[in-house]
């Protein structure tokens, strides 16, 4: 039990990679330096490397010495948050406001801690690929990888992915059926009234006045339109309006955000902030144009993989340390794109610490990085292995 020798003989190793990542972080699309990092060392371990899918994207081919069999794909993201870090960290970041607050660079290390070791070893049969996805945070690299042929150039018969979880104590893991990670979509509602002297508020339509109502009403999709045994987030996190303190203005804007699981609650929602915004602002004179944009899908794992990947972390960190009927989480991820596409899971690696993901003082915990890698390992032997080969 615990992370596999060879892993953590490797651990100094792939502590140097992680915070030379961390030194160097780079937003979505623009990971040149990170992709080509991580293709350079896949090369020289003697894997087929493809470069450039999805803009930034890198793909590591590795067949098994145990002859044919099916194809697995290992996914990690490489890109950083655009944040300050203060960490105070000696491997602190290098660029100002670019952060990897989410700790990408520790799932790039680990995927990558995986390769080397499978490189070497060989113990299964058919092909891994290691994907290495651009610009997961609201930047769908995972679509773009998809678009730009990633299953059609790549076929996978399962996928799996794997996320850091500070919340989770060290050492256990997350591995559930089922929704994991909701859906998450943009709103922009703008409201226009009648500009007036604040003063004489009957002289026109106040904006300011009717996006409050409009707040109000939004929550009733929570509170009133969502089955209470569902869960569903509506949450204006920008409000714009107005120069003076004596002016009425023409406009206001609202900016927030809806999460859901099922697809019909995210109908609902999507349809329930139209009929709100504009039925609440007509009733107040005003009127309201929303504008509702999908953003990535809910976060679904599928069951067998799920049953598979549960089974390798409890064997590797025994069954008390697995957590099979996690609550979901309400935050966006973009392997969702992915898992629409083939059947897989996306679990959670317990890394505990202090700070949560998107921290300005988070730092990925580098004890962590041998059981990643262990974990990605064991899978590949247990789903590819000499039992696979037959
Ligand atoms: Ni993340």
């Amino acid at each position: 039990m615990g992370p596999r020798s060879e892993l953590l003989e490797m651990a100094a190793e792939m502590t140097a990679w992680r915070q030379d990542l961390h030194q160097n972080p780079e937003l979505g699309y623009a990971e040149t330096r990170t992709a080509a990092a991580v293709a350079d060392r896949l090369e020289s371990w003697g894997l087929e490397v493809h470069r450039g899918l999805g803009k930034t994207g890198v793909v590591g081919v590795l067949r098994g010495d145990l002859g044919d069999g099916p194809a697995l794909g290992l996914r990690a993201d490489m890109d950083a948050l655009p944040m300050q870090e203060e960490s105070g960290a000696p491997h602190s970041s290098r660029n100002p406001g670019v952060f990897h607050g989410c700790g990408h660079d520790g799932h790039t290390t680990m995927l990558l801690g995986a390769a080397k070791h499978l490189a070497e070893s060989r113990r299964f049969a058919g092909t891994v690929h290691f994907i290495f996805q651009p610009a997961e945070e609201g930047l769908a690299g995972a679509r773009a990888m998809i678009e730009d042929g990633l299953f059609e150039r790549f076929p996978c018969e399962e996928v799996y992915g794997m996320h850091n979880w500070p919340q989770l104590g060290f050492g256990q893991m997350a591995v559930g059926s089922g929704p994991m990670m909701a859906a998450s979509d943009l709103i922009k509602i703008e409201i226009e009234g009648v500009g007036a002297h604040a003063a004489m508020p009957h002289r026109g339509v106040d904006p300011v006045y009717v996006a409050s109502q409009v707040i109000s009403a939004l929550q009733s999709l929570v509170s009133r339109s969502t089955n209470p045994a569902d869960a569903a987030v509506v949450s204006i996190t920008k409000v714009e309006a107005g120069s003076a303190s004596n002016v009425i203005p023409r406009l206001a804007t609202l900016t927030g955000t809806c999460r859901s699981f099922r697809p019909e609650t995210r109908d609902m929602l999507e349809a329930g902030v139209e009929r709100i915004a504009t039925g609440v602002a007509a009733a107040l004179g005003a009127t309201a144009t929303v504008t509702y944009s999908r953003g990535y899908p809910p976060t679904v794992n599928h069951p067998e993989q799920t049953a598979h990947a549960g089974a390798v972390a409890a064997a590797m960190l025994g069954e008390e340390a697995i957590d099979r009927s996690p609550e979901p989480s309400m935050g966006g991820e973009d392997f969702a794109f992915m898992l629409e596409q083939v059947p897989g899971t996306y679990v959670w690696l317990g890394t505990g610490g202090e700070f949560d993901l998107h921290h300005p003082r988070y730092d990925f915990n580098d004890e962590a990085l041998p059981l990643g890698a262990s974990f990605w390992v064991e899978l590949v032997e247990s789903r590819l292995g000499e039992a696979a080969a037959g």
